[in-house]
């Protein structure tokens, strides 16, 4: 191995942590209790949508206590890597039909809210019991639509974030933690 093979590089594009593993632990944990007592005694199915979702939504699950079961649906909307246009198509449905069923909507970040917009009105169309949000984050500056999200982890300023499944060009999901993305 060559002298100072060991020793990772900084990479210069992960800028200032927004939220910190441990902070992520323990919200996670504080709405998983408050979606437990809120869905006691009921079976609900979460909505992850990918991929974002997917670290948050396996993280919240295990803190559950309800009977619950998990489908994804992917979705894809057009424009540019960091902004959002609202023209959102789905790429892959849930696998189970959601009729007359509580359905709570696991989404890693809000941001113009067009996405989870697109998605309220399409699910809510296929009559479920109930349909409720779960966000991990906000960006309370840039919601141009009023959505109605029960639960927040994290309200956020108007910065792009990476880590804990939220991507640039599909890098950095892995990060335990939120961090800038810097420019
Ligand atoms: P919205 O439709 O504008 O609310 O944004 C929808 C999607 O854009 C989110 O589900 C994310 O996939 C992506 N997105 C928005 N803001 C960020 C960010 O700061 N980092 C990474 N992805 C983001
Ligand atoms: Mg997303």
């Amino acid at each position: 191995m060559p002298d100072g093979a060991a020793t990772a590089t900084p990479d210069p594009r992960i800028g200032e942590v927004l939220v910190t593993e441990e902070q992520l632990a323990t919200r996670v944990r504080e709405l998983g209790e408050e979606i437990s007592r809120d869905y006691a005694g009921r079976d609900v199915l979460l909505v992850g949508v990918l991929k974002g979702a997917v670290f948050f939504l396996s993280d919240l699950m295990r803190h559950l206590e309800m009977a619950c079961e998990v489908d994804f649906m992917a979705v894809a909307s057009y424009g540019s890597s960091t902004d959002c246009s609202g023209v959102v198509r789905i790429l892959k449905d849930l696998d189970v039909s959601i009729e007359g069923r509580d359905v709570l909507i696991v989404e890693d970040i809000v941001d113009s809210g067009l996405t989870l917009s697109y998605l309220l009105r399409t699910m809510r169309a296929r009559q479920p019991a109930s349909l409720e949000v779960c966000a991990l984050l906000t960006k309370p500056e840039r919601l141009k639509v009023d959505l109605p999200i029960r639960y927040t982890g994290f309200e956020i300023p108007n910065r792009f974030v990476i880590g804990y499944g939220l991507d640039y060009a599909q890098k950095y999901r892995q990060l335990p933690f939120v961090a800038v993305l810097a420019d």
